[in-house]
C-alpha cells in the first residue's frame, strides 16, 4: 500500500483533453464543466430538476425535487411517476433509433447475435406479459441468475417494466450466496439458465439454485425461470419449474410499462461491507436511471453514432449502470460479451474491438493488468496487432488504477489518442461521481480527477472538517444526488449508521481513503474498512473469515489482502486449526481443502491465495487481532513494528513459515 501511494504520488505528466473532443463533446472545454458545476451550486433544486424533466420521460411529472424531510433517506422526484423500462426502449420506438442494432451479443465461442431496438422492446414485452400471465407483479422481488446474454437484459428489463424488483446475483456465485440473497428479498421468482459458457466449459447454473432452495427458507419462490443456454442436463420441479422459451411462447409484444414511483426500488444489489452479511444495496428507479444515463453522455460523451462495451458482468453494479440501463437509455450500440478475455487466446478483447468497431470501451484495471503481461509475451495478442482506430474514449472502473497500468493502456489499446476516463464510484453510488470528462479534464495518471458537476465530494477528517490539500482523509459526499443508495434492504439502522455516522455531519461516508493534490484533483488511496478489492471485485475480510470458520476442521481464521501486481490485492488467510498444526504436504492438503471450501461457501473469486496455519494469532492482551502485524506477515516482510502489547508474540514466526 505505502509504496502504492508512493509511486501514485510521485507520479506528475499530464496529458490534455485531445483537441478534437474539446470541440464537439458534449460536455465541452472546462468553461463547459465550470458552468454546469456553478448551476448545480447555485440552485442544486433547479439543477436537479432540469436534467430530469430533459432526460426522462415522465407519466406524471414531478413538483418536488429533493426530499430531505428524513435525512439520510432521501428522496428525489418523490411524487413523479415513471417507467425505467419505457426510458430505456420505448422512447426510440418511432424515432431513427428504432432500427438501431441495440445489443451485439458475441458468445463465447465467437457466434455473433444481433437484436435492434424495436426488436429487443418486443423481446422485453414479451417476457414481461410471461411474467405477467405467471400472476407476478409491481413490488415483488427476482432473483436473476444469468450468463452474460441477451436474455440478461430482457429479465432486467422485464422487471423494471413491470416493477418487479431484481436481484441480481453474479453467476460466480455459489448456491449459498445465492439462498442468502433469495431469504434476504424474500423473492418469489428466480430467473436462471441451465448452465453458462466460460472459455469454453459449460458451467452449470440451475443446479446451484436448486441447491439453494433446498436449503430452506425460500418458500415464497413461486416459480423458476431457466433460459435454455447449454442444452446440459437439468433437474426439473414440476409445477415450480419453467422453461423461458415455454413462457414466451404466444406472448404479445405490447406490453404497456406500469408507471411507478420515481423512488420505487429498481434493484437491490448486494455488496460487500466490513462487517457481518453482504448488504443489499437498494436503488431508486429515476434517480438511479437520470445518473446512469448522465454519466453515459457526460463522462461517456455518448452519441447515437457510438458502439459501446463495458465489458463488466450484469452481475456486478458496473453491469447494471453501463450495460441494461445507461446504454439503453442513451440509444447507443452495445457490445455484450460472455466469455473471458483470454480465451480462445489474450487477443480476444482487441479481436472484438476491431471487428465491432467499438468505439468507447470501459474495463477494469485487472483486466488491463493481465493483459499487458501476456500481451507483451506474445506479439499475435498484442493489441499492436489489431485495428483499434474506432476507438476514441477508453475507461476504467473498480480500483486505482496504476499509473504504469494507465499509461500501457493509453499507449497500446488508445494509441496515445483516446483519453483514459478513470471513474471512481460505488455499488452505493449507482453511477460515476468522480471522473474525468473527455473533452475537458487534463489527464493524471492514477488520479480519478474531478468530482461530477452536482457532485460535492470532500475530504475530511473524523469530525467532518475539510483537510487541507495534500492531506490524507475520509472520502465524502456533502450533498444527496439522484443515484444514491436509498436504504439497506430491510436494515435501515444499518444503512444510517454505515453511511452516515454522526460524527461526520451527515456527509455520506464513502468508505475510501483519498487526498487531493494543490489542482483540487482527487487520488484514491484505497478502503478505510475491512474490505479487500480483488480483482476489481468487494470482498469483506469477515465474509472470508465465516465462511473458513464454518468448516469443521478449523478453530479460528483472519484475513487480510496483499498487494497483488494483477488482481490489486490477493486473500491471505491465517488459520488456526481444531488439531494439531499440519506439516509439509499435509499443509498443502488442507490448505486446498479450505480454498476449495471457500469457493464453494461464497464463489471462486474469494478462495485464498495463500493459507497460512499456526497454533494460534497474534493478539493483543485483550484478545483484538493484530492484522496489521498479518498484512507485514501476508507480504513476506520483517516485523520492525513494536509487538510488546501482543499476548504471544513468537506467534509471528510460527505463521510466516507454515503453509
Ligand atoms: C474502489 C465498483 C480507485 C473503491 C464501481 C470503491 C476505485 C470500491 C475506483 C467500490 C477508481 C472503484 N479508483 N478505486 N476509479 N472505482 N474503486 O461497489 O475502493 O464494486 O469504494 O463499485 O471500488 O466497489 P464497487
Amino acid at each position: 500500500m505505502t509504496t502504492e501511494i508512493e509511486s501514485i504520488l510521485v507520479e506528475n505528466r499530464v496529458f490534455p483533453p485531445p483537441a478534437d473532443l474539446v470541440a464537439q463533446a458534449n460536455v465541452s472545454g472546462m468553461e463547459g464543466y465550470q458552468a454546469l458545476c456553478d448551476e448545480a451550486k447555485r440552485d442544486p433544486d433547479a439543477f436537479w430538476a432540469r436534467l430530469a424533466n430533459e432526460n426522462l420521460v415522465w407519466s406524471k411529472p414531478f413538483t418536488q425535487v429533493i426530499d430531505e424531510s428524513d435525512k439520510p433517506f432521501y428522496k428525489f422526484y418523490a411524487d413523479g411517476q415513471m417507467n425505467v423500462s419505457a426510458n430505456c426502449l420505448d422512447k426510440h420506438l418511432g424515432t431513427p433509433a428504432e432500427n438501431r442494432t441495440a445489443i451485439i451479443f458475441e458468445a463465447d465461442d465467437g457466434k455473433v447475435t444481433k437484436v435492434t431496438y424495436k426488436e429487443l422492446h418486443a423481446r422485453v414485452a414479451q417476457f414481461a406479459n410471461a411474467l405477467k400471465s405467471l400472476g407476478y407483479q409491481a413490488g415483488e422481488r427476482a432473483i436473476i441468475y444469468l450468463p452474460m446474454s441477451i436474455e440478461a437484459v430482457v429479465a432486467m428489463q422485464a422487471c423494471a417494466r413491470l416493477g418487479i424488483i431484481h436481484s441480481v446475483v453474479f453467476g460466480g456465485f455459489s448456491s449459498k450466496s445465492i439462498h442468502e440473497r433469495t431469504v434476504d428479498v424474500g423473492a418469489s421468482l428466480v430467473i436462471t439458465a441451465d448452465a453458462q459458457f466460460r472459455g469454453g466449459k459449460a458451467i452449470a447454473l440451475k443446479d446451484a439454485v436448486d441447491e439453494a432452495i433446498a436449503m430452506g427458507g425460500c418458500e415464497a419462490v413461486r416459480k423458476v425461470i431457466t433460459y435454455k443456454r447449454a442444452g446440459t442436463e437439468v433437474q426439473w420441479n414440476d409445477g415450480r419449474d419453467l422453461w423461458w422459451h415455454d413462457v414466451v411462447q404466444g406472448q404479445s409484444a405490447d406490453c404497456p410499462p406500469v408507471a411507478v414511483d420515481a423512488d420505487h426500488p429498481l434493484f437491490i444489489l448486494y455488496t460487500s461491507g466490513s462487517t457481518g452479511k453482504p448488504k443489499g444495496v437498494q436503488h431508486s428507479s429515476a434517480g438511479f436511471l437520470l445518473w446512469s444515463l448522465m454519466t453515459m453522455k457526460w463522462t461517456f460523451d455518448a452519441k447515437p453514432t457510438d458502439v459501446f462495451w463495458c465489458t463488466a458482468d450484469v452481475g456486478w453494479v458496473t453491469g447494471h449502470s453501463y450495460v441494461t440501463y445507461g446504454p439503453l437509455a442513451a440509444g447507443v450500440t452495445q457490445v455484450v460479451f460472455e466469455g473471458v478475455p483470454t480465451y480462445p487466446d489474450a487477443g480476444r478483447f482487441w479481436k472484438m474491438i476491431q471487428e465491432h468497431k467499438v468505439t468507447i470501451f470501459y474495463t477494469a484495471p485487472t483486466a488491463i493488468r493481465s493483459l499487458t503481461k501476456l500481451s507483451e509475451a506474445d506479439p499475435k495478442v498484442h493489441p499492436k496487432s489489431f485495428d483499434l482506430s474506432t476507438l476514441r474514449i477508453i475507461g476504467s472502473v473498480g480500483e486505482p488504477i496504476n499509473p504504469e497500468a494507465w499509461v500501457w493502456y493509453y499507449n497500446n489499446v488508445g494509441g496515445q489518442r483516446c483519453p483514459v476516463i478513470d471513474t471512481w464510484w460505488q455499488t452505493e453510488t449507482g453511477a460515476h461521481m468522480i471522473t474525468p470528462l473527455p473533452g475537458v479534464t487534463p489527464l493524471k495518471p492514477g488520479s480519478c480527477t474531478l468530482p461530477l458537476p452536482g457532485i460535492d465530494a470532500a475530504i475530511v477528517d473524523e469530525t467532518g472538517e475539510e483537510v487541507e490539500r495534500g492531506k490524507g482523509g475520509f472520502l465524502v459526499i456533502r450533498r444527496p444526488w439522484p443515484s444514491m443508495i436509498r436504504t439497506i434492504w430491510g436494515d435501515p439502522e444499518r444503512f444510517k449508521k454505515t453511511y452516515f455516522p454522526d460524527e461526520l455531519k451527515g456527509y455520506y461516508l464513502a468508505g475510501d481513503g483519498a487526498q487531493r493534490d494543490k489542482d483540487g484533483y482527487f487520488w484514491i488511496m484505497g478502503r478505510i474498512d475491512d474490505v479487500l478489492n480483488v480483482s476489481g471485485h468487494r470482498l469483506g475480510t469477515m465474509e472470508v473469515e465465516s465462511a473458513l470458520v464454518a468448516h469443521e476442521m478449523v478453530a479460528e481464521a483472519a484475513v487480510v489482502g496483499r498487494p497483488d501486481d494483477t488482481t490489486g490485492e490477493a486473500v491471505v488467510a491465517f488459520v488456526v486449526l481444531n488439531g494439531p498444526l499440519p506439516q509439509g504436504d499435509q499443509a498443502a492438503v488442507v490448505a486446498k481443502q479450505l480454498r476449495d471450501w471457500v469457493a464453494k461457501e461464497i464463489g471462486p473469486i474469494a478462495k485464498p491465495r495463500e493459507i497460512r496455519f499456526g497454533e494460534n494469532l497474534p493478539k493483543t492482551r485483550s484478545g483484538k487481532i493484530m492484522r496489521r502485524l498479518l498484512r507485514v506477515v501476508a507480504k513476506g516482510e520483517p516485523i520492525t513494528q513494536d509487538v510488546s502489547t501482543l499476548e504471544n508474540p513468537g506467534i509471528l514466526d510460527q505463521l510466516a513459515q507454515v503453509r
